[in-house]
């Protein structure tokens, strides 16, 4: 039902005359991207593509810039240098274009933000109706459906407060496809839960996976990983340290740093 293709085309504007990638191929590309704050490095030079339908898993110490990474592709930070390109157009300053790339780019955090004093439903229907200036009918009947596949259709009525957390993260996942974004970016969906919310989240983000949604999860889920990441891309530092298919990285990873980092993450 979310078609995987991305939402509706970005309209004219903003992009030069040969940034405009047709159908298939790469949906973001990072070139060369670096970002201090003050006087710490946190982004060095890192390169990245993700194809469309691809679902790449970031993972690294802590510190390491993960979420700074998701956090610049949506210009929830700025970057100091390198370009960082969505759907083949480079990333507006601010304005109009932003806010339309705000909305193709849906991100979930560890913290879920819904508005408290809207019913789920309320909540679902909100960005579409403002950014997307969608009709309140046609916002709530896709508010609705989206509900269902997340599987909370029947908690439409209530307030985020009167929901688990676990189902609290599913009304966020299902706020942002609302908006029909072309990638969706998690970042530590899972770890304010407690442990028998985590996999409830974790079926409705391999379901959107297997329906072919574009996705960069920030996670130490392993089993995620291997059940539906493309590719597993290792930071330290600010950089990409080790880049691979799941399988390669979780039984060969090829740096002290990875095979450090995995023996403290796989042993509890
Ligand atoms: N707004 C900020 N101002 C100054 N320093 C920051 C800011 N945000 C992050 N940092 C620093 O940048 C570095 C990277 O932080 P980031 O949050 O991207 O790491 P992370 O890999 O997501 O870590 P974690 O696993 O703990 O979430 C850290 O050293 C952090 O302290
Ligand atoms: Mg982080």
């Amino acid at each position: 039902m979310t078609d995987s293709g991305g939402g509706p085309e970005l309209t004219k504007g903003g992009g030069g005359p040969h940034d405009d990638t047709p159908g298939g191929g790469p949906l973001v590309v990072l070139e060369n991207v670096n970002k201090h704050f003050g006087e710490l490095h946190v982004l060095r030079d890192i390169n990245l593509t993700v194809q469309r339908g691809e679902v790449v898993v970031v993972i690294g110490p802590s510190g390491s810039g993960k979420s700074t990474l998701c956090r610049s592709i949506n210009r929830l930070e700025p970057i100091d240098s390198g370009t960082i390109l969505v759907d083949g157009k480079k990333l507006p300053e601010e304005g109009k274009d932003l806010a339309r790339l705000r909305a193709d780019v849906g991100m979930v955090f560890q913290s879920f933000n819904l508005f408290a004093h809207k019913t789920i439903l309320e909540n679902v229907m909100l960005g579409p109706i403002k950014v997307r200036k969608q009709d309140k009918a046609a916002s709530e009947r896709h508010a609705m459906e989206l509900l269902e596949r997340v599987g909370i259709a029947n908690q439409a009525g209530k307030y985020p407060a009167q929901l688990s957390g676990g189902q609290q993260q599913r009304v966020a996942i299902a706020r942002s496809l609302a908006m029909k974004p072309k990638v969706m970016l998690f970042d530590e969906p899972t770890s304010a839960l407690d442990p028998e919310m985590i996999n409830e989240v974790l079926d409705v983000m391999t379901s959107l996976a297997r329906d072919g949604m574009t996705m960069i999860v920030v996670t130490h889920e392993m089993g995620f990983a291997r059940k539906a990441a493309q590719k597993v891309v290792f930071m330290a530092d600010g950089q990409i340290v080790e880049s691979n298919t799941p399988e390669e990285f979780f039984t060969n990873a090829r740096t002290d740093r990875a095979r450090d980092f995995l023996s403290k993450i796989l042993t509890h």
